[in-house]
């Protein structure tokens, strides 16, 4: 049973959340992984905590013909799923409708358009619509090709038109720009929401919070206080038949140039003039420029890759990269990423921030941490290692457990003085008894009402392609070492030699 947010003393009180107006969602790609996985589970959620508008559709596209009612079936097993009762699910199951849709199809939008019209009259949704593309990125450009002659057939009609992106944007600053040009042919830019779902994990959100909602941490939040921050984000599972996909794209561009950068940005940037979408998206841009670009001379330095070999996780073998099913026995493809990257400002200069992902790791950890500088003189000697005397490090927990804790040095009990650090800690679970909605769940109900904060501008997507690009460039151009690591480690030795160059030591995860 979910828990609803008013059982919660701690949530008491709390202003009711927004509700948004009359839609059809219009879902391509409705029978893929993403929307059974994701979006539907979280259609589900929205609807159980009756967030969802009482005038709402949901128009599933795709390209087979499937009658509303086969398709509802397939759906069903994703809605029980999401944890919303049986009443939700089936009051929820009777608004999803189904329509094929064939891009290379001359009337493709006059015959979605007369479908949409049938939806308006029978549900009340007003001509709002939301359109979703979760499908494969090559069909991206035909579908906005016809939502564009689908706007056209609608000119003059009353209703909002706003469109959802699934990443990757793009796969190198070229392709990136060239989606954004298609997109921005069709829709304004305050219509288009690119997906990041990091930006919608609840903790995620609560770096803006922990920062600027408390005095104690900003004003130690520079240069003067901080030694160096790291991003790890780990992952235990492989490519889980996603190989084809994955030997196209790469740990740099499915993680870095889009989650642990858009961390980056949320820990590193300024306060904004105001919560509103454009000034926090502005101060993420500026942390993007303010980075400084690598140099093809010293992506060696600060970038390492890997690729799992075999190995174990939790006792249990595990094949390596190479022989995951559809990919190639000599993939160059890298299934690990750690760079160093600086921000060259006022508040960061000289503060390296070290960001580091993989798969096949031994588990599975999303995690921020600040590592604050040594004490400048030592009161105390007791003999303790750096560990001990440098020991004030804020982490925030994103994923498994999340939370927030912060370690310091503390007195071991006795006659003599003994220092060894502690740790003060915060979890969601426990305070708040319940918990944080999925980050779908969040990103569609934004959407919906209209709010890009959480979402990804044009101009930022590319800023990100432009960080990662001369990586790209030297590493497709040099041969790698694979495998070079085993599944079931931390990622390759390289990877801890760039930290030792800095004197800093990866966070034990
Ligand atoms: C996706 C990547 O964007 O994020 C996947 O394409 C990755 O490869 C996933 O596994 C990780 O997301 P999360 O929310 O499980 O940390």
């Amino acid at each position: 049973m979910m828990a609803e947010p008013s059982d919660n003393p701690f949530r008491a009180g709390l202003a009711r959340e927004r509700t948004p107006g009359p839609c059809v969602l219009v879902l391509f790609g409705c029978r893929g992984d993403l929307a059974r996985r994701k979006i539907v589970p979280a259609l589900g959620r929205l609807a159980q905590h009756g967030l969802l508008p009482p005038s709402f559709a949901l128009l599933g596209v795709g390209r087979v013909e499937l009658s509303d009612e086969a398709f509802r079936e397939e759906m069903r097993p994703s809605l029980e799923k999401s944890g919303a009762s049986d009443e939700v699910a089936a009051g929820l199951l009777s608004t999803f409708h189904y329509r094929q849709f064939d891009t290379s199809s001359e009337d493709g939008a006059a015959s979605l358009k007369e479908r949409l019209d049938e939806i308006d009259r029978s549900h009340g949704t007003g001509g709002n619509r939301l359109f979703y593309l979760s499908t494969p990125p090559s069909a991206f450009e035909p579908i906005v090709r016809r939502l564009d002659e689908y706007r056209k057939l609608c000119a003059g009609e009353p209703g909002s038109q706003r469109i959802i992106v699934e990443k990757p944007f793009g796969r190198d600053l070229s392709s990136a720009r060239e989606l954004n040009r298609t997109l921005l042919g069709v829709f304004d830019e305050s219509e288009v929401y690119r997906i990041d779902h990091y930006l919608g994990k609840e903790t995620v959100q609560n770096l803006l919070v922990l920062r600027f909602a408390n005095a104690i941490f900003e004003p130690l939040w520079n240069r003067r206080y901080i030694d160096h921050v790291q991003i790890s984000v780990s992952e235990s599972l492989g490519v889980e038949g996603r190989g084809g996909y994955y030997e196209e794209s790469g740990a740099l561009r499915d993680m870095i140039q889009n989650h642990l950068l858009q961390l980056l940005c949320l820990v590193a940037m300024e306060p904004p003039a105001a919560l509103d979408a454009e000034a926090i998206r502005d101060e993420r841009r500026k942390v993007l420029r303010s980075i400084r670009p690598l140099t093809t001379a010293e992506v060696p330095l600060v970038t390492v890759r890997g690729q799992y070999g075999k190995g174990s996780i939790d006792g249990r073998p595990v094949p390596g990269y190479r022989e995951e099913e559809s990919v190639a026995d000599d993939s160059r493809t890298e299934t690990y990423a750690a760079l160093r990257l600086d921000v060259d400002n006022w508040r960061w200069a000289g503060v390296p921030f070290f960001l580091r992902t993989g798969k096949r790791l031994p588990k599975k950890v999303s995690e921020v941490s600040i590592h604050f500088k040594d004490i400048p003189h030592r009161l105390f000697d007791d003999g303790g290692g750096r560990d001990a005397w440098n020991a004030n490090v804020l982490s925030l927990r994103i994923q498994p457990d999340e939370g927030v804790s912060l370690r310091f040095g503390t007195k071991v009990p006795g006659f003599d003085i003994r220092i060894r650090p502690v740790k003060m800690d915060f979890q969601y679970g426990t305070s708040f008894g319940t918990a944080p909605p999925e980050a779908y769940e969040r990103l569609v109900l934004d959407a919906l009402i209209g709010d890009p904060t959480l979402f990804i501008r044009g101009d930022v997507a590319e800023e990100a392609w432009k960080l990662v690009m001369p990586i790209l460039e030297v590493w497709e151009n040099t041969p790698p070492d694979y495998p070079n690591y085993a599944a079931g480690s931390f990622g390759p030795a390289a990877a801890d030699e760039m930290l030792e160059r800095d004197d800093c030591t990866w966070r034990r995860l």
